[in-house]
């Protein structure tokens, strides 16, 4: 199947142009909402004419931080028209994927490995997602590669079509697929991590063959190509990467006493007793990059299941279970406990993300990030379009957060400067 030469490539992508050409002339719009502009997409390179609402941007100019473009990128972006224009309703999806093969050639998803380094080292992704069916596609076509294999975490509590729709188009790969234990996600409690666990297990359980686990949610976008990616995980040489640093006396609180669910908040309760076997509580982050052993640990390893137990009753357990668990000795990949070792999110390689306090100007002692040109969530930074040139040159692997509702823009960009990356390195 995977072309051995750029001739032999390049004659496999004339045969499909073409019989995406005789779809496109057999397959009119259908339905009322007329997404006709997705079937326009020329195959694998998303070009400048696709019709589609964010492509009248001007996405060199955006990613050179032209300040011009980036004024009347945000102007358009506010219009009620444009606006309007970008909404996908999850019904599309649903209809969409019924011609699997034509929903998967008309979005453009890569349907053989680009090269055989990447072949040769497959990835397992963990997504959880609980609304915005058009974030996670659009995410799940940026980092869809056939060799891959994603587990697909849908909230419990998430409407029907959002339900539906994303296991319809789970439904069209036969490497995509939905967890077998579906939990309810409510913020800062267990069963945030418990979504990834349970995807963990059926990935872990369902091939043999990955070398290293990344878990994502629908908020997030990839800055890396598969390639990149496979690239800077081999360079881990066997680590994991993801932050994990001494806790801060006032985060302590979050894992001394317990905390319960009820009515869908958490609520404190009475003391706990300290972590098993003494493990020193790091602090971290909900996201990860891990080599298969490390997630072995985690689904086998007694001293892991003890502190799991432990954990199910703390405040955001996600923000400290995965940064101890790379401090335990004997987790393949995990680091000493020395400080020597600690790790940031700024040097891990797992996640951007832009703390609203963290921002600032170059120069400052207090700043680690120029400010948000997007807006804020949670005190998280929403990427704008005027993220995109100093993100492009992080080395993290993804940032959090994107919404296709706040800026469309900022998505479209990326994809196309990571399809353009990855053709190009193909030569
Ligand atoms: C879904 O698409 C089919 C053709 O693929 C069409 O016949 C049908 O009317 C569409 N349904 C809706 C609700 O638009
Ligand atoms: C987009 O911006 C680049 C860089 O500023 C410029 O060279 C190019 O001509 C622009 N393209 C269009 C279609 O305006
Ligand atoms: C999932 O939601 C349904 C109601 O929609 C509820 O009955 C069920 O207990 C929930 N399951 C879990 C595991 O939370
Ligand atoms: C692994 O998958 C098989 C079926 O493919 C199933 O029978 C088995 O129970 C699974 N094991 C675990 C630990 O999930």
């Amino acid at each position: 199947m995977r072309p051995r030469s750029p001739l032999l490539l390049a004659l496999k992508l004339s045969v499909v142009l073409g019989s995406l050409w005789t779809l496109f002339l057999l397959s009119g719009p259908t339905i009322d909402f007329n997404p006709t502009y997705i079937l326009r997409y020329r195959w694998l390179e998303y070009t400048g004419d696709d019709g589609s609402p964010e492509s009248v941007c001007n996405c060199t100019a955006i990613q050179q931080g032209d300040e011009e473009t980036l004024e009347q990128t945000k102007l358009l972006t506010i219009t009620k028209d444009f606006r309007k224009s970008i909404q996908i309703p999850d019904e599309y999806y649903i209809n969409a994927t019924q011609d699997c093969r034509n929903f998967k050639l008309s979005r453009k998803y890569l349907t053989f490995p680009l090269s055989q380094e990447e072949e040769d080292f497959p990835l397992a992704y963990s997504i959880v997602v609980h609304q915005k069916v058009q974030n996670f596609e659009r995410l799940l076509r940026a980092i869809y590669a056939p060799q891959n294999i994603y587990c697909i975490h849908v909230d419990n509590k998430s409407e029907g079509s959002v339900i539906s729709a994303i296991e319809a188009i789970t439904s069209c790969f036969p490497n995509v697929f939905l967890v077998s234990k579906r939990v309810t996600v409510v913020y800062a409690a267990w069963p945030r991590v418990q979504a990834d666990l349970n995807c963990m297990a059926d990935l872990y359980n369902a091939s043999t063959k990955w070398k290293y686990f990344i878990n994502l949610c629908g908020q997030d976008f990839p800055l890396k190509t598969n390639l990149e990616i496979v690239r800077a995980l081999r360079y881990l040489r066997g680590g994991n990467s993801m932050e994990s640093e001494r806790m801060p006396e006032n985060k302590k609180y979050r894992f001394t006493n317990s905390f319960e669910v009820v009515n869908g908040n958490l609520e404190t309760g009475k003391q706990k007793t300290p972590p098993p076997f003494n493990l020193p509580i790091m602090s971290g982050g909900a996201y990860i990059v891990v080599n298969r052993g490390y997630i072995r640990s985690v689904l086998e390893d007694h001293r892991i299941l003890t502190l799991i137990e432990w954990s199910k009753d703390t405040y955001s357990p996600d923000e400290f279970l995965w940064a101890t668990i790379q401090r335990v000795p004997g987790v393949p990949g995990s680091n000493w406990l020395n400080a020597k070792y600690d790790m940031s999110d700024v040097n891990a390689i797992a996640r951007l993300v832009k703390w609203h306090w963290h921002e600032g100007s170059r120069g400052s002692l207090e700043a680690v990030y120029p400010k948000c040109e997007g807006n804020h969530v949670r005190a998280i930074c929403v990427y704008g379009v005027g993220d995109l040139q100093w993100m492009l040159t992080q080395h993290h692997l993804f940032a959090n957060k994107f919404d296709i509702y706040t800026d469309p823009v900022a998505i479209y960009c990326l994809e196309k400067y990571l399809r353009q990356k990855a053709l190009a390195d193909l030569h």
